[in-house]
């Protein structure tokens, strides 16, 4: 891609960020917070259709590389950026400032653009105006957890990458307000300047499960436990939802168990062992699908990533029963990345089902089908994780946001269990 096509999308991008508006106002209330979706296919977007549909896929394979990088332990250099797609609004500070803070569920990051910063977006936390804002000095024992600290001053100052941007940052603390829970003392990067392709949103909370995320810092009030439903992107009222701890979480859910990755202890990963296409059980090496914390193979949940990525030989065998099962009268085309595209709407679309260790997860078309406004393109939204920049084949499955919508996806770690159940919230 050339560096104009991406200054295009990165202005883009950021013309979208401040028109970011919740098209219905539903309170946060207790530990649930809305969750508002970027809104990359809204009708009102000046791109086409297969625009923004290319456009998505190219971050999706930044993205996906990056959590690849993380898995192989390795830094890639990326080209586009790889933002997450759903954010939720915060308070920081006293009086509260309100900050729009990305959801990245394969991140431990807590971080947020403080006034000041060079190179970030317009709007900015402004520390200088909360009494309860702290910088952290570089004998805070929080210090030692972040990525190779400098003391310039007395500030406890890092570096930090994320998705092809660096980051710098001084480690802070202040209170955080979500919903109507009160973290006093809640640490985070306040970002000073930003460099690179990457252009970040006002702010990114992690919720993966390492030192620095929100999990571990909210132990005794949210005890590692969390579940989202995810809006549809085609919806015009964003209702999703982040509920946080484990009150008010579903009983009765189907689960499987959270695999731990020593290496990667920030992703979700679980044991996926097939595929179903309508009622047929796919011919899929073992080796795609299973886990292995050394090469970081294997299987995660991730709500930054758009689109459902296979390691090749899975996802050649899901196109494959897919494309049988359409039948050969409709002709197949292609639409960037996706190749099993038809004109029109497919007459009898099969399901799609996931099966993993304890759960089979069976989806509805509107979770992996994608049509164009018109309706005279239909694609199926998966594809084969890009390979790695040194022509590895990837070895990661990510399973992604539009396979997780109108879906609550409980994050279970204390008793090691993701759990999946279909909530319609869009
Ligand atoms: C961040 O740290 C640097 C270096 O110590 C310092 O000059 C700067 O004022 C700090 N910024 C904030 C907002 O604390
Ligand atoms: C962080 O990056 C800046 C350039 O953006 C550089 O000047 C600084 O030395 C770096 N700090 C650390 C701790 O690596
Ligand atoms: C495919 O097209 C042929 C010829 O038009 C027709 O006879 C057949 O019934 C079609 N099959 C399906 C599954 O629609
Ligand atoms: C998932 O589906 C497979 C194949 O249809 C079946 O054999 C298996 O028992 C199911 N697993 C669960 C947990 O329902």
């Amino acid at each position: 891609m050339t560096t104009s096509l991406l200054l295009f999308l990165a202005l883009l991008f950021l013309s979208q960020t401040h028109g970011l508006t919740p098209k219905r106002a539903i309170p946060d209330e207790g530990s649930t917070l809305q969750v508002l979706h970027f809104s990359s296919f809204h009708r009102q977007d000046p791109l086409s259709w297969e625009a923004r549909v290319l456009q998505t896929q190219s971050k999706d394979d930044a993205r996906v590389r990056y959590l690849a990088s993380l898995v192989a332990g390795k830094s890639v250099v990326l080209t586009a950026s790889a933002r997450p797609n759903y954010v939720v609004k915060a308070n920081i500070g006293t009086p509260p400032q309100t900050v729009v803070m990305a959801l990245d569920n394969s991140n431990d990051a807590a971080w947020i653009a403080c006034a000041g910063c060079v190179g970030c977006s317009k709007a900015l936390f402004d520390s200088s105006k909360s009494t309860t804002f702290k910088a952290l000095g570089c004998q805070a024992a929080q210090c030692k957890q972040v990525p190779s600290p400098t003391c310039a001053g007395s500030a406890c100052s890092f570096n930090m990458t994320y998705g092809g941007s660096t980051l710098a940052a001084n480690l802070s603390q202040d209170t955080i307000k979500l919903a109507t829970d009160a973290v006093p003392g809640y640490t985070f990067g306040c970002i000073q300047k930003a460099t690179g392709s990457f252009l970040p949103p006002q702010g990114l909370l992690g919720l993966g499960r390492g030192p620095w995320s929100l999990l571990s810092q909210t132990h005794p009030l949210y005890q590692s436990t969390f579940s989202y439903c995810l809006p549809s992107f085609k919806s015009d009222h964003f209702s999703g939802s982040l509920r946080l701890g484990p009150i008010g979480q579903p009983k009765r859910i189907k689960t499987t168990q959270l695999l731990r990755n020593p290496r990667r202890s920030q992703l979700y990963y679980v044991n996926m062992i097939g595929i179903r296409v309508g009622r047929r059980v796919l011919n899929i090496p073992p080796s795609a699908l299973a886990f292995n914390p050394t090469t970081g193979a294997g299987t995660i949940f991730d709500s930054g990533t758009v689109f459902t990525r296979l390691v090749k030989p899975a996802y050649v065998a899901v196109r494959h029963a897919f494309r049988k099962r359409v039948g050969a009268n409709l002709t197949v085309t292609s639409l960037g990345g996706f190749d099993t595209c038809y004109s029109g709407p497919i007459p009898a679309p099969p399901t799609i089902t996931f099966m993993f260790a304890g759960m089979n997860v069976t989806l509805p078309p509107d979770n992996f089908l994608i049509h164009s406004s018109a309706g005279s393109t239909t694609c199926l939204a998966m594809a084969a994780a890009p390979d790695a920049p040194d022509n590895v084949n990837s070895v990661l499955n990510v399973i992604a946001s539009m396979q997780q919508q109108n879906h609550r996806v409980l994050f279970d770690v204390p008793n090691s269990r993701l759990g999946v159940a279909r909530e319609f919230c869009s």
